[in-house]
């Protein structure tokens, strides 16, 4: 199954029976890591509490267009930017006739026209209904707009007929809806990530370091996942969770990072490296614990590290390689520099100057510079920045292998 890990879904609950189902669905988006905001139509209070809705999302329940206290915590345009995807599930026959005539008469219609986000149906209603010459000619409709219709199934329904019209099970709508997020771009290609920072000790109890958390390297994992690419992920010491279904190699200092590059670049297709590596170590690491001199400076001795990004750039130059280049000033001029000297195909420059961006925030701004052209990445969270990166280097991977000879 595909991950939902940090997505935004915002879930739709219209009236109908298989309202009940909305319940199971929510714990079957939030295991799988999504953050779910419930939106209720009238109807649909009707047969599901949305009190219950609201313990299980975690989140209050939305449910009228017109409240202003509602409106005062996220108002409903600022709901329709906030969801990844809008999934309404169950979709009736009533809310597809008015989203099919572009009607805007409530909450969840609203959001719906709104949203520039995907927004998917999951239809369940009477067999008969289903069959009705109206129904389908708004599904028409509806499939040349939506992001998906999901099902509905075919079965014996709440009110004792037989046929097509039950909603999906919770279940299969949680996998169609992580499924819609791989764009596929990079289904069959290995790609390793360096992330995080490096360690390099001093004695045993002492290290240098720097502040990187890994978020950066991390969101670029999971955006590669959800491209459809296998994922080495090497990651110096941080706290991120291990994104589900990445080869995970936790390394601690540059030399480490350097073994697993590597060994994980023989088989690869695309190397980036977002890892704060510590560009120098400790020319001697200490075996018992440094005491104080006195009251005098201590001066450590320090040797450079290996070039991870561009030994593997040299050692392996079929596969396409992005540095980042963390810079305080001279951003772009330096950033060229960097991608020149540490032969790779592209740079990412990102100005860490700005506390705002850059380390340890969850937000970042960009510049793709590649020999052509630069692309700027205006600040967004690092979630959205790395899905954009991963298909900006998934496009500029393929021209660099349509145009080798
Ligand atoms: O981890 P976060 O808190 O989310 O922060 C993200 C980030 C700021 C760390 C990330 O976006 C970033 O900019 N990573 C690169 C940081 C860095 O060390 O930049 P640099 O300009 O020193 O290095 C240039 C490139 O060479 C980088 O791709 C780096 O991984 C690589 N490098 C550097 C030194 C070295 N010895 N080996 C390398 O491979």
């Amino acid at each position: 199954m595909s991950t939902l890990q940090n997505k935004r879904i915002l879930l739709g609950v219209t009236g109908g029976i298989a309202a009940y189902k909305s319940a199971e669905l929510i714990r079957g988006l939030r295991e799988q890591g999504a953050e779910v905001v419930v939106v209720m139509t009238e109807a649909a209070q009707e047969f599901i509490t949305p009190l219950t809705l609201q313990a299980l999302s975690g989140n209050p329940v939305h449910t009228s267009l017109l409240d202003p206290a509602a409106e005062a915590a996220m108002g409903h345009i600022e709901l329709a930017r906030w969801a990844d995807r809008i999934l309404v599930a169950p979709a009736s026959a009533d809310f597809m006739a008015r989203l099919a005539g572009g009607m805007g008469n409530d909450l969840l219609t609203t959001l719906c026209l709104a949203t520039r986000a995907p927004v998917m149906l999951a239809p369940a209603m009477n067999q008969a209904m289903w069959d009705n010459p109206t129904t389908q000619y708004n599904l028409t409709q509806l499939q040349s707009t939506l992001g998906g219709i999901y099902g509905p199934g075919s079965g014996s329904q709440a009110c004792g007929e037989i046929g097509p019209g039950r909603m999906l099970e919770p279940l299969e709508l949680v996998e169609r809806l992580a499924a819609s997020f791989s764009t596929g771009q990079l289904t069959g290609q290995h790609v390793v990530i360096t992330a995080g920072p490096t360690r390099e000790p001093l004695d045993p109890v002492r290290y240098l370091s720097n502040y990187s958390s890994g978020k950066m390297g991390y969101a670029l994992a999971n955006a590669a996942i959800e491209a459809g690419a296998q994922v080495t992920l090497i990651s110096g010491p941080c706290q991120q969770p291990t994104p589900e279904r990445v080869n995970m190699v936790m390394v601690q200092s540059a030399e480490q990072m350097l073994d697993a590059s590597l060994t994980a670049a023989a088989n690869a297709d695309i190397f980036i490296g977002a890892a704060a590596v510590c560009d120098y170590r400790p020319m001697q690491v200490s075996h018992e614990k440094l005491k104080k001199q006195g009251d005098g400076a201590l001066t450590l001795t320090l040797t450079p590290n290996p070039d991870i990004i561009a030994t593997v750039a040299q050692r392996f130059p079929n596969i396409f390689t992005a540095a980042f280049a963390a810079e305080t000033e001279n951003l772009l001029k330096y950033a060229r520099a960097k991608r020149l000297r540490k032969g790779v195909h592209c740079i990412i420059a990102n100005d860490v100057s700005d506390q705002s961006i850059g380390f340890n925030s969850d937000q970042n701004a960009v510049t793709l510079i590649d020999g052509d052209s630069d692309t700027q990445l205006d600040q967004r969270s690092k979630t959205q920045l790395a899905r954009d990166l991963i298909n900006l280097l998934a496009q500029k991977n393929k021209q660099a292998k349509d145009t080798t000879p």
